[in-house]
């Protein structure tokens, strides 16, 4: 077997779904905690070519699971390993904010590049730098935009305003709202604290009577949509839903959403969770098919 994807006991099922996109066996990462929560790692087997996928949500522990599990791959003969991280944390910090503060997207981007041959993701939140490329330097990088996927979910014959919430938004409205000819309102937002947010939404009077699509990357605590939602509705928008790449949101998260006045909030599989709708699966087969750094030479 020349190539073989390996996933972990969270979010099998997607690794699985990717594995037989690309007509590859899928193998398992378990992972043992020791008492002191110090973690053992075992693959159940390994090839020339290892695709690891593993989302990085929650991402601490699993980044050092990973790193484990890479060296295991590697002392078991792979060649080459990429990691497959559908959501790749640590991207928004892309700065010091605030003197003392670390460049989590350096430090992070570069750990990843040394224990990888090659990364694929899905719309990794890049604002200060352009590229992938530049955040985990040196390997073989391919970012995909789950747009078009989201883009499916859309009824367009009801001409819904697409909105986003902040300025970094518009990288993703823009993906999802011009295919389909639709209008976009776009906002500035000022974080004051994790969940204290302040949102001002332009030209939010067009909304009246219209059905809103709040359009985002991804959702943490839920404070930005749901802040976005009260404004939407008190400017009377007949109905709110939410389409983000990634939602994060526990169960409380996406109840406080919902008495924001979202009405329904999609997501893709890179998480899994009750807002999945679309799976990631087909996309990154595509990705792997056509990046010749994703390959064995000669394969
Ligand atoms: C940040 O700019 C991102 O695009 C999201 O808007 C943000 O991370 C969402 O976080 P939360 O759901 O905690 O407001």
């Amino acid at each position: 077997m020349n190539a073989l994807v390996l996933g972990f006991p969270d979010g099998n099922a997607a690794a699985r779904r990717f594995a037989a996109a690309l007509d590859l066996s899928c193998g398992t990462v378990e992972v043992h905690r020791f008492p002191d929560r110090e973690a053992l790692v075992r693959i159940s087997g390994s090839a020339p070519l290892v695709f690891l996928y593993r989302s990085l949500d929650d991402p601490d522990a699993k980044l050092i699971e990973l790193l484990l599990a890479a060296s295991a791959a590697r002392d078991g003969g792979a060649r080459r390993v990429v990691l497959v991280a559908p959501y790749l944390a640590y991207m928004r910090q892309d700065k010091a904010f605030h003197p003392g503060e670390a460049v989590s997207q350096r430090v992070i981007g570069r750990l990843i590049a040394d224990r990888f041959d090659g990364l694929l993701t899905i719309d990794p939140h890049l604002h200060r730098v352009a590229t992938l490329g530049e955040a985990v330097p040196g390997i073989a990088t391919v970012a995909l935009t789950a747009a078009p996927l989201l883009r499916g979910l859309i009824n367009a014959d009801r001409r819904p305003l697409i909105v986003g919430p902040d300025g970094e938004a518009a990288q993703w409205t823009a993906g999802i709202a011009a295919p389909l000819g639709l209008e976009v309102l776009a906002s500035t937002k000022q974080r004051h604290g994790d969940r204290d947010i302040s949102i001002a939404i332009g030209e939010i009077g067009r909304v009246r009577g219209r059905a809103a699509i709040l359009v985002d990357d991804v959702i943490s605590s839920g404070a930005t949509l749901a802040r976005a939602a009260v404004l939407l509705r008190d400017a009377g928008a007949s109905s709110v839903e939410a389409l983000v790449t990634h939602c994060l949101a526990g169960p409380e998260d996406l109840a406080r959403l919902s008495t924001a006045g979202i009405d329904r909030v999609s997501s893709t599989d890179s998480v899994d969770g009750p807002t999945a709708r679309v799976h990631l699966a087909g996309l990154l087969a595509e990705a792997v098919r056509a990046t010749a750094a994703f390959r064995l030479a000669g394969a």
